[in-house]
């Protein structure tokens, strides 16, 4: 028998912001949070999306539920939901990046940026980036970014990292995946140099049935994904079993700094959490620094224009 929702440790008087809170992967860290005792901030772009989900969690009894815009595709947006976080609590134990979309046609973020890069990577670099000096010093503070198996099959476009000369919908996908990974470590690796008290992980759920994939397909209108998705339906787990990898990394006490967790069943596929290695380009610390350094230039470039 593995890691379950049972194992999650009493989360009573942590505070937790969840990204993309309203569905999903999202929606099921939240109730599951909550269930445990936390409060749980719901970052979401969509008022009355996210005003429906907490009409939901609120079902469970619980009254530690508060929302907040968030819009990742623009930086703007994340500024000022970090800030409202500092406002109105001045503290955070748990950030969870969860958000993101796949597989778009090519769009481009507030600033300018390819979409997937924008929301998936860089929104999440810059609200972590926000909000991390209101998580030192907390009792086991944790960032946890939600990547995915796609993350194997990224690779970083240095020279066209914003597929403005050749955009491949899926590639991009698998890129803002890998960043994802990367920036995780980074960010775990740089807070240990800073002897910080804050850890930074990373999680993938596997195959999990949320919106994201009729999102993508919509998106696209490609009734071939459409098709190809109810084909490799029963491959597909709970919403609820999804979130179990990102949910370890966030409260399980043996989770250390620069983990990542995965489904340990079919193909990585389904199943209970397990420690999994990362993508190859993760594991190169001269890659990670380059992410680093050329995602924090645009968000500062950003901070300069405002
Ligand atoms: N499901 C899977 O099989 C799978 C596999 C691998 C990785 N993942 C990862 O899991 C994470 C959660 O996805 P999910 O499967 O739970 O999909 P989902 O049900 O579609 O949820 C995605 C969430 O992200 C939000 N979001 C999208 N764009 C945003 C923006 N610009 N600003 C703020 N929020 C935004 C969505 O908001 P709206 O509701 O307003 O659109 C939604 O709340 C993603 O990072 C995804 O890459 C999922």
């Amino acid at each position: 028998m593995g890691w379950t929702l049972k194992d999650i440790p009493d989360q009573t008087g942590r505070l937790a912001l969840v990204t993309g809170a309203n569905s999903g992967l999202g929606l099921e860290t939240s109730r599951a949070l909550l269930q445990k005792g936390a409060t749980v901030l719901m970052a979401c772009r969509n008022q009355k999306k996210s005003e429906a989900a907490r009409r939901d969690l609120l079902e469970l009894g619980t009254t530690g539920v508060d929302l907040l815009d968030l819009d990742l595709s623009d930086l703007n947006s994340v500024e000022r939901c970090a800030k409202a976080v500092q406002e109105r609590y001045g503290r955070l134990d748990l950030l969870m990046n969860n958000a993101g979309l796949m597989a778009p046609p090519r769009r481009l973020s507030v600033q300018g940026f390819e979409m997937q890069f924008a929301v998936n990577h860089l929104g999440h670099m810059a609200l972590t980036q926000r909000l991390l000096p209101l998580m030192e010093g907390r009792q086991d503070p944790r960032v946890v970014t939600v990547t995915s198996g796609a993350q194997y099959f990224g690779k970083m476009q240095w020279s066209d990292l914003q597929g403005e000369r050749r955009y491949d919908r899926w590639k991009a996908y698998s890129q803002s995946k890998l960043a994802n990974v990367m920036f995780a470590l980074e960010l775990n690796h740089r807070l240990h140099k800073q002897n910080s008290t804050v850890i930074s992980l990373a999680a993938h759920p596997g195959l999990a049935r949320t919106n994201l994939q009729k999102v993508s397909v919509a998106s696209r209108g490609a009734w071939q994904e459409s098709l190809a998705y109810r084909l490799m339906d029963p491959l597909f787990q709970s919403a609820a079993m999804g979130a179990l990898p990102q949910l370890h990394a966030a409260t399980a006490s043996s989770a250390k700094g620069g983990e990542h967790f995965g489904p340990g069943g079919f193909a990585s596929m389904r199943g209970m959490p397990t420690r999994q290695p990362v993508a190859r380009p993760a594991r190169d610390a001269e890659q990670r620094e380059r992410l680093w350094t050329t995602s924090d230039d645009m968000i500062q470039c950003n901070k300069s224009e405002v």
